[in-house]
């Protein structure tokens, strides 16, 4: 097999045609203050120096890549909550990747994500989420057709401020400001507003409702769905819905929610203002007849808009998922099949399953625990609802009720199509932190080694990264492509790769851990990481129609200021299908 590197301007021209526009942010995240409401001013801890953090928002198909810092005084990383994400991407320390130290940046790439409401938010310590380390992702879809027809739209961000870092306010805030701080959301009569709801809140789950209207929901968790028009939802933590709003109603009205225990009872308001009324806003604890007892949504009426897998007579696994409790050493914990994280038997499963689990509440249920279960990487198909079997709603996450309630036990299905290891959690911060969180590790031989192994998904080793393009049609007989690597700018990185890998990978530290076998051991190229911190290697896939298909196992080095000089990438394995 060989290897060959065509002229670079030969690869520039052909990877631009090939390759997707590239949208690169800067995100930084760093210690600072904020505004809760005129003149009250609180601690926080918060991404590009707002709470909620900066909007990021690209079209389908571009490929978003974040330049991220930590300026905070802890380590870090930045999860993309719902998006099916590559597993060295989702920000979860010491599942997918390391945190990222005080002071150090990583580049996120994040190609091939999925249209829709999403958000992200910190990842490190349970702690980190309660702080402000929060914000809102868009992604509008490449055909705007696969997109309701609006004409304002308005993102809706609501979370709790509990004072972690010191100060005087405590209370619900929507956008980041209490009651006294919403600037009216204007309109015209007949317009059609679409709400972007997300609920970042580190414990409660909430109910929404607009005073004097009804909504039509358009998608859960970001994924489109048959339109539902509705008096009032309920949002668990890390849910979104987006919904459409028909301006025909005009005067100042209240859009306020509740917790989801108590309706009766508002915890936060905005305030829509048709244009030319000049009333005054209705009055922070008003409750909008419609929050306090209207129709609620239930998943029972979601179905997907758009083709989705259906849902399977014969899935490959079946598996439980129960939601308990326990009396723990700091006091109640909650559990999954009676386990707490890290001490948890993962959920098995391989590549291309189809898995159906039960995701089932069986606590006491005179604690009214709700839980809201999310999975990262992938999408959960919901069964039972309006949508059948052929259009199941995709969500990432399940607001899972107390038992005795409806939707105290869901089935889902997922097709197991992101290989890797990935947290299943409850999103209540507090259940969390007391050990709700399993995870679900793909089995199998992926680098066809022989040995079943962390190092058969994305390992979490240290920096540099290395991406690599997805794509088939980048490995097909002739093509033209290029890996890049992430490393600290101005630095020297060289690509290697290895003809066999290491069955066992040898620590050295403090260069990191060696996974090929440095005796056969190719290199592919040496580059100095730009000022932005890339370097590419190009590679020509040989123009032979026989060919089936070969992988080849990836290790680089990196020069660095850093004690002992080097340091070894991340493995990744480069398949060619
Ligand atoms: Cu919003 Cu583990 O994630
Ligand atoms: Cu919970």
């Amino acid at each position: 097999m060989s290897f060959c590197r065509p002229a670079l301007a030969a690869i520039l021209s052909l990877t631009a045609a090939a390759q997707a526009q590239v949208v690169s942010v800067n995100l930084v995240a760093a210690v600072g203050t904020t505004q809760v409401a005129p003149g009250v001013t609180v601690n926080a801890w918060m991404y590009g120096g707002q709470m909620p953090g900066q909007v990021l928002r690209i079209v389908e198909g571009q490929s978003l890549q974040v330049r991220f810092r930590n300026d905070l005084p802890e380590s870090t990383a930045v999860h993309w909550h719902g998006q099916p994400v590559p597993l060295g991407m989702d920000g979860v320390p010491g599942i997918s990747r390391p945190a990222v130290a005080p002071g150090q940046e990583f580049i996120y790439d994040l190609p091939n994500l999925v249209p829709g409401t999403y958000w992200y938010h910190a990842h490190g310590a349970e702690s980190q989420l309660d702080v402000g380390l929060a914000g809102v992702l868009i992604v509008d879809p490449a055909n705007p057709a696969n997109d309701p027809t609006y004409d304002v739209e308005q993102t809706i961000v609501l979370d709790e401020w509990s004072n972690p870092l010191g100060g005087s306010f405590a209370g619900h805030l929507l956008n980041g400001r209490n009651n006294a701080g919403q600037a009216p959301i204007v309109v015209q009569p007949g317009q059609q507003l679409r709400l972007r709801v997300v609920n970042v809140s580190a414990t409660t789950n909430y109910v929404f409702a607009l005073d004097g209207h009804p909504m039509t929901v358009t998608h859960a968790d970001g994924n489109r769905v048959q339109p539902v028009s509705v008096q009032a939802i309920p949002i668990g933590i890390g849910e979104r819905y987006d919904v459409l709003v028909d301006c025909n109603n005009p005067g100042v009205w209240s859009l306020a929610a509740s917790s989801i225990t108590n309706r009766s009872q508002t915890l936060v308001r905005a305030v829509l203002q048709y244009s030319g009324q000049s009333q005054t806003a209705p009055s922070a604890n008003y409750v909008p007849s419609n929050l306090s007892g209207g129709s609620l949504l239930s998943y029972a009426q979601l179905a997907a808009f758009h083709p989705v897998t259906p849902i399977v007579a014969n899935p490959d696994r079946t598996v439980t998922a129960s939601l308990g409790m326990t009396m723990g050493p700091g006091g109640m914990a909650f559990t999954i099949n009676g386990q707490l994280w890290p001490s948890v038997t993962p959920i098995q499963v391989a590549t291309n399953d189809e898995v159906q689990m039960t995701v089932a509440n069986t606590g006491m249920g005179m604690m009214q625990a709700y839980h809201p279960m999310h999975i990262h990487g992938h999408f959960f198909r919901l069964m039972g609802t309006t949508g059948g079997t052929a259009n199941p709603p995709l969500k990432d996450t399940l607001l899972i009720r107390p038992p005795g309630q409806a939707w105290s036990s869901i089935p889902v299905q997922m097709t197991m199509n992101n290989p890797g290891r990935w947290l299943f959690h409850c999103h209540n911060m507090d259940h969390m932190a007391t050990g709700m969180m399993t995870s679900v590790d793909y089995l199998g031989d992926e680098d066809l080694d022989g040995i079943e192994s962390r190092v058969d998904f994305e390992p979490t080793r240290a920096q540099p990264v290395l991406t690599i393009p997805t794509s088939a049609t980048n490995f097909a007989p002739g093509a033209v492509g290029s890996i890049s690597a992430q490393w600290t700018p101005g630095q020297a990185f060289g690509l290697f790769a290895g003809l066999a890998e290491l069955p066992t990978p040898v620590a050295l530290p403090p260069y990191g851990e060696l996974l090929i076998d440095p005796t056969t051991a190719v290199p592919l190229g040496v580059q100095v990481a730009s000022t932005t911190g890339a370097a590419q290697f190009g590679y020509a896939i040989p123009n032979n129609a026989n060919l089936i298909g070969f992988q080849l196992p990836l290790q680089g080095v990196g020069t660095t200021g850093l004690a002992g000089g080097l340091r070894f990438s991340t493995f990744q394995a480069m398949t060619i299908r």
